[in-house]
């Protein structure tokens, strides 16, 4: 289906999950292998009218546990300044490890955040 073949090219291997409502994928995670023992979370998103019901946090939650259980030593991800997913990784252990200056472009800091596995 032309749907499949839009997904799979969008992944391109990575690893992803989804909550799916009926035929909407109501949220996604992604994360692609970026060291021998280190991953990085490339995209977390959840459709407008799916957010602030936790769907994230259980989207991170069971890439974190995966990710760990598959022999991944640390998780990355990148985050803009003042995006409030930034409390979203924190509640989940995530801490800055460097910040990315205008890593979004002219006036918009990111920030590195890593997990290590427990
Ligand atoms: C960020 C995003 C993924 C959160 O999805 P969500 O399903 O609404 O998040 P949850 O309901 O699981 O929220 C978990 C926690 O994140 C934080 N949070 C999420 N959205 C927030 C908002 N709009 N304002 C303040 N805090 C927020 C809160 O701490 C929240 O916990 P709480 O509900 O107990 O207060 C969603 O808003 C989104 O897709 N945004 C656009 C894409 C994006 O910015 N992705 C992250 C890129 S790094």
């Amino acid at each position: 289906m032309g749907g499949t073949r839009w997904w799979q090219r969008i992944l391109g291997g990575q690893q992803s999950w989804a909550v799916i409502d009926g035929a909407v994928v109501a949220g996604c995670i992604l994360a692609r292998r970026i060291g021998r023992r280190k991953v990085l979370i490339t995209w977390l998103y959840v459709i407008p009218e799916f957010r602030r019901r936790g769907f994230a946090a259980r989207l991170l939650r069971i890439a974190i546990s995966e990710l760990f259980n598959d022999g991944y030593e640390r998780i990355r991800l990148h985050v803009e300044v003042g995006n409030p997913a930034r409390d979203l990784y924190e509640q989940h252990g995530f801490t800055v490890s460097r910040p990315m200056p205008e890593h979004y472009g002219k006036g918009r800091d990111g920030l590195r955040m890593e997990i290590s596995r427990p």
